[in-house]
């Protein structure tokens, strides 16, 4: 049974009041980072393209308002002709499509969706390389041997698939692939690297790179929290307690690096002389990863991770969030989407609002997950 806590409704009618607020100006756009208070609209392509039909999504399926459905569904439809163009999408392909076709299937059975969901699974498949057992992240012959650690976010289409058509090719491609992450990425502490590099003939492991982290051997906050969640899920469709403790061993990293808010820096092992800045991002993903693992073990263990789930979001919720200003349009304040390369720094992200509403919408009781 899920016991609610005062803020907890607060703060899911705060979210649903401010999406409906903003959508008056977003509609069916495609904002990633706000800027000066604005969300700025990217092409559909960008890889943050299913966050705001996803958040419409979550607010719709409690509120059944009409014209957010009109405005997700637009937003899957202005998707359509990535379909025929992969050399516009990478391994984003699971963000963007999980959260639309796959929502849309999910909350309303439509066939429409279901297919063009499988269309993109098959697209995320195609980019599996069978020689080093990885699924490309992006674009280009000079990156043909690249995989990161976001892409754990992405295996969920795959598994879906699986399940769907009862195929089980995609999911050996999504199972080959998590253990890559658990074999390459993983250090005994718990943390992960962002960018591992093969050989993409040979599969042989050639290197890490920092990416968005401060360098090979840190630990880029958001990259831990994409651990996290995405280890849990692979638990939650394959049953194997080898990512079930991969997660655990992810959260507990996570938990024992978190600052006395409860959010974290952008990266856990950054250096002296560089600037401390939150990502809340990082925070919110986690967050929902937390919420999992606790429906995945028992008794304290099971209250611990959900109560430290539960702190994330109080925190973000009462410490960065935007909820009476008229002048910022996101939800949650100070992401942090690329630090190296100084961009988008400490401002609202689409991503960190799209999981603080999935927590709050979690602990609100509603259970079902678009992943
Ligand atoms: N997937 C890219 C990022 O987390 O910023």
């Amino acid at each position: 049974m899920t016991v609610k806590t005062e803020w907890v409704q607060e703060a899911w009618d705060q979210t649903k009041a401010k999406v409906k607020r903003i959508h008056h100006r977003i509609g069916d756009g495609f904002p990633h980072a706000s800027i000066n208070g604005e969300y700025q609209l990217e092409p559909a392509s960008w890889w943050t393209s299913g966050f705001w039909p996803g958040l419409m999504w979550l607010v719709y399926r409690d509120t059944q308002d009409n014209e957010l459905k009109e405005s997700s569904e637009s937003c899957e439809s202005q998707l359509d002709i990535l379909l025929t163009d992969s050399n516009k999408i990478d391994h984003d392909i699971g963000f963007m499509w999980t959260l639309t076709s796959g929502a849309r299937y999910k909350i309303l059975g439509a066939e429409d969706s279901k297919r063009r969901a499988l269309l993109a699974a098959n697209l995320l498949a195609a980019r599996f390389n069978a020689q080093g057992n990885f699924i490309r992240a992006w674009n280009g012959e000079e990156l043909a041997g690249w995989a990161i650690i976001d892409c754990m976010m992405n295996l969920p289409l795959l598994y879906w698939a699986s399940s769907i058509t009862g195929d089980p090719r995609y999911k050996h491609i999504a199972i080959k692939h998590a253990d890559t992450v658990l074999k390459h990425f993983y250090r005994t502490d718990g943390s992960v690297a962002h960018i591992v590099v093969f050989d993409p003939d040979t599969g042989e492991k050639l290197g890490v790179k920092g990416g968005q982290g401060f360098a090979p051997e840190s630990a880029w906050s958001r990259g831990t929290a994409w651990a996290i969640y995405g280890m849990s899920l692979s638990y939650q469709y394959t049953g194997d307690p080898k990512y079930l403790n991969a997660a655990k061993q992810t959260a507990h990293f996570f938990m024992a690096n978190l600052p006395e808010d409860h959010v974290p820096y952008w990266d856990f092992r950054s250096s002296e002389g560089i600037p401390a800045i939150r990502d809340s991002s990082a925070g919110a993903c986690a967050a929902c990863g937390l919420l999992l693992l606790a429906e995945q073990v028992d008794g304290l263990e099971a209250r611990i991770y959900r109560e430290r789930g539960k702190q994330i979001l109080h925190s973000l919720y009462t410490n960065y969030g935007a909820w009476d200003s008229e002048t910022e349009e996101g939800l949650i304040l100070h992401g942090t989407s690329h630090f190296p390369e100084k961009h988008n720094v400490n401002v609202p992200l689409i991503y960190g609002d799209y999981y603080f509403a999935e927590g709050i919408s979690l602990l609100m009781g509603h259970q079902e997950r678009f992943w």
